[in-house]
């Protein structure tokens, strides 16, 4: 029990010095023939695990040199009690003759060795194979496992798949395997261009927000401008043209002379023609004449009052006999008369293009009245 309890250092000293004590006690084939005698039968009968030292580097040393059909008879005892022994109770030195056989068992020389050492390989073999099931591995079936080429498991979907489907597996198995979905070709595709229209109303909506920031008061200034150039235009050409005065006619009717009372002045003609068509007596003679509604002091427009029998002015005052000679106010002169005759119809005609003055001595011109 003590030596179950070594370190491997102690161990490994402790062979140097047995090693030490055999070459000097003994010749070497025989110290080596003697142990190997006597260890055989010893450790076949004897359980791995109650073996000593010695005996397992024996076994061990017989192993590695497999020279010798003594060494082979050797390795044969601590081989195959290792393979009847429980894997779990191995020594260090089983455990070293089974990694040793595998070893030379791989190599090729297995194939030329002894039948002990063929034995001694396959042992661990079967041990590893009736172990493996008893309880947690160790390391001699590990390499043995390594070493035989054990099928690594399966690396993608696919080869799960068929691994089920070789073993037997049923087709749904493979549906049971949860295959994430493939990226659609949609989602790298680039983005597709906007429609025609679409791009047009944008630019369409752009353009009127950039002419209302920007285009507005250009519009403005250029509409402004072009209007300036065509008042300009339209000024030059009527520059170019002699002004004309559309004044009513200075010739108009009033009426026959028997349409007018002793006395009357007619004031209907005052607004369109400015004149006052009057029947009067003028120096003693029964009169019809045409007198103009222009005051005489600054030229505004007196009103007849009938209930006075006068021409007042409003401006400053200013006041007329019905036959025009002024009597009141700054007047400084009668009112002018405009010619007038009787026309080939019988009528009253006012020509306005000519005046009579009082002051003048005009107004005793028989083309400034009518007699009647
Ligand atoms: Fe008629 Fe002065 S204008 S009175």
């Amino acid at each position: 029990m003590a030596d179950k309890d070594l370190t491997i250092e102690e161990i490994l000293a402790r062979s140097r010095e047995l090693d030490g004590q055999g070459e000097a006690s003994a010749p070497a084939p025989a110290a080596e023939e003697a142990p190997a005698a006597e260890a055989a039968p010893a450790p076949a009968s004897v359980d791995p695990s109650k073996m000593s030292v010695e005996d397992m580097l024996a076994a061990a040393r017989a192993s590695a040199s497999g020279e010798s059909d003594a060494t082979a008879e050797q390795a044969e005892v601590p081989v195959e009690s290792p393979a009847a022994a429980d894997p779990s109770k191995m020594s260090v030195a089983d455990m070293l003759a089974a990694a040793r056989a595998s070893a030379t068992d791989d190599s090729g020389a297995s194939a030329d060795a002894p039948p002990a050492k063929a034995a001694a390989s396959a042992a661990p073999a079967e041990k590893t194979e009736s172990a493996a099931p008893a309880g947690p591995p160790d390391t001699a079936s590990i390499l043995a496992a390594a070493r035989k080429g054990v099928q690594r498991g399966p690396q993608s979907v696919e080869e799960a798949v068929k691994t089920v489907e070789e073993e037997g597996g049923k087709p749904a198995a493979k549906a049971a395997v949860k295959v994430p979905p493939a990226p659609r070709k949609e989602d790298f595709l680039p983005p597709k261009p906007a429609p025609v229209a679409e791009v047009s109303s944008r630019r369409g909506f752009f353009a009127s927000t950039l002419g209302v920031l920007f285009g507005a008061p250009l519009a403005v200034g250029f509409t402004s401008m072009a209007v300036t150039s065509l008042l300009w235009v339209l000024g030059l050409a009527r520059f170019m043209f002699p002004n004309v005065l559309t004044e009513p006619p200075t010739k108009f009717k009033v009426g026959f002379p028997d349409t007018y009372g002793p006395g009357q002045v007619e004031a209907k003609y005052k607004a369109q023609f400015g004149v006052w068509v009057v029947r009067f007596e003028y120096e003693g003679e029964a009169q019809i004449f045409a007198l103009k509604s222009v005051c005489t002091h600054l030229g505004c427009t007196p009103n007849w009052l009938e209930g006075e029998q006068k021409f007042k002015c409003p401006c400053h005052g200013s006041g007329f006999y019905k036959d025009g000679i002024n009597f009141e106010g700054p007047a400084p002169r009668p009112l002018e008369r405009y010619a007038i005759r009787l026309a080939d119809d019988g009528q009253l005609e006012v020509d306005k293009s000519t005046k009579f003055n009082e002051e003048l001595g005009q107004w005793a011109d028989p083309n400034s009245f009518v007699s009647v």
